[in-house]
């Protein structure tokens, strides 16, 4: 039932082309994205999106795609912060909730308290007969299929892969994304399977670089745009399975207190693609290494051509136009996390203290 694998963890990392093609072809026909349920965004003024763990990490790389796409302000909220605070919401606001069981309490919570306020209640979950679906207005499923680790993988790829979707989606419903511009990321979307298909051959060189950051009891993830969404994906991810101490930073925030921290000891992790803020996220990595941080750049090739002096190990990804960005670098932030755990030999499928599906608040 592993498929071969050690752990579930690993078949269903492995699995993500597979899964990654089936909701893109489900949410696509011809050049144009075509929801598998019809929602237009033309009215929606403001969109709250509310979700738990990795689901929230989700929803902040979507704040950026659904603000520069479709020119959306989009507020993210943590469930359990968001159904106490009571917050206003808009007529026109479109609540949109992210939950891979559908079953989280706090977001299902959070689902109650904006019904019959919000314009609509839209949710992106994994479970299609969930509560969360059930109560949804529109109710979009991931189509990742069962995912039994109790880190989530496929399943964030498949929520980033549906809100990119619907980020398209309202750049044309609201006149923002042209016939051209939407078959190009049409076209660009259907070359993303392939690509995280590349990104796993970096999988021996996390195994191999496993074993060195094991020892470390605190490590650093860093990264600028929607690339410090996926740097706390990346220490979430690291943390549950490996117990090592991990932190996600915007790299710009690390000179307003984090870099106190920074030593020989403790490697940081930067997620760095050779995009518009690629400079601004190397400048950053260069003030830990004066501090004789210990970075592990991920990069594509054009980007470890100019930035790997001084640097500890570079892993070189697959080059894709930025908006496709958090998509691949998911694969090294998955992989690093596992390797470490394998190495540090804990329970990869049932980390400690924590549950698949959190039905207590
Ligand atoms: C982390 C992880 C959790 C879940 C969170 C929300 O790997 O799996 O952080 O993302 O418990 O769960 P769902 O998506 O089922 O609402």
């Amino acid at each position: 039932e592993k498929a071969g694998h050690r752990h579930f963890m690993a078949k269903e990392i492995h699995e993500q082309p597979q899964t990654l093609a089936q909701v893109i072809d489900a949410y696509t026909e011809g050049d144009r994205i075509v929801p598998p349920v019809a929602y237009d965004w033309a009215a929606t003024d403001r969109v709250q999106m509310v979700a738990c763990g990795t689901a929230h990490i989700a929803c902040i790389v979507a704040k950026y795609w659904f603000e520069s796409l479709a020119r959306l302000p989009v507020d993210v909220d943590i469930a359990s912060e968001y159904r106490y605070r009571e917050g206003p919401v808009g007529t026109d606001n479109t609540a949109l909730f992210v939950s891979q069981s559908g079953e989280t309490a706090d977001t299902l919570a959070a689902l109650r308290y904006a019904r019959g306020k919000a314009r609509a209640i839209v949710s992106v979950v994994n479970v299609a007969e969930s509560s969360i679906a059930r109560e949804s207005d529109v109710a979009l499923p991931i189509l990742a299929g069962v995912e039994v680790g109790v880190a989530s993988t496929k399943a964030f790829v498949n929520q980033l892969a549906v809100l990119l979707a619907l980020a398209i989606r309202a750049g044309v419903d609201r006149g923002l994304v042209d016939a051209a511009r939407e078959a190009e990321l049409v076209a660009g979307l259907r070359a993303l399977p392939g690509l995280v298909s590349t990104a796993l051959g970096i999988e021996d060189r996390c195994e191999a670089l496993a074993h060195e950051l094991a020892e470390a009891s605190d490590i650093l993830f860093l990264g600028r745009g929607p690339m410090y969404p996926l740097a706390l994906e990346g220490a979430l991810k690291l943390k549950e399975i490996s117990y090592i101490h991990a932190e996600g930073y915007a790299a710009g925030e690390l000179k307003h207190g984090p870099i106190a921290l920074v030593d020989q000891s403790m490697p940081i992790i930067v997620f760095a693609p050779k995009d518009g803020l690629f400079d601004k996220a190397v400048s950053n990595m260069q003030e830990v290494m004066a501090r004789e941080g210990k970075v592990l750049l991920v990069t594509d090739a054009r980007g470890a051509e100019t930035a790997s002096d001084g640097v500890w190990q570079v892993l070189s990804m697959p080059a894709v136009a930025p908006v496709f960005t958090p998509i691949l670098y998911a694969v090294p932030a998955q992989l690093l996390a596992y390797h470490v755990a394998v190495a540090k030999g804990t329970d990869v499928d049932q980390p400690r203290n924590l549950a698949k599906s959190v039905t207590v608040e």
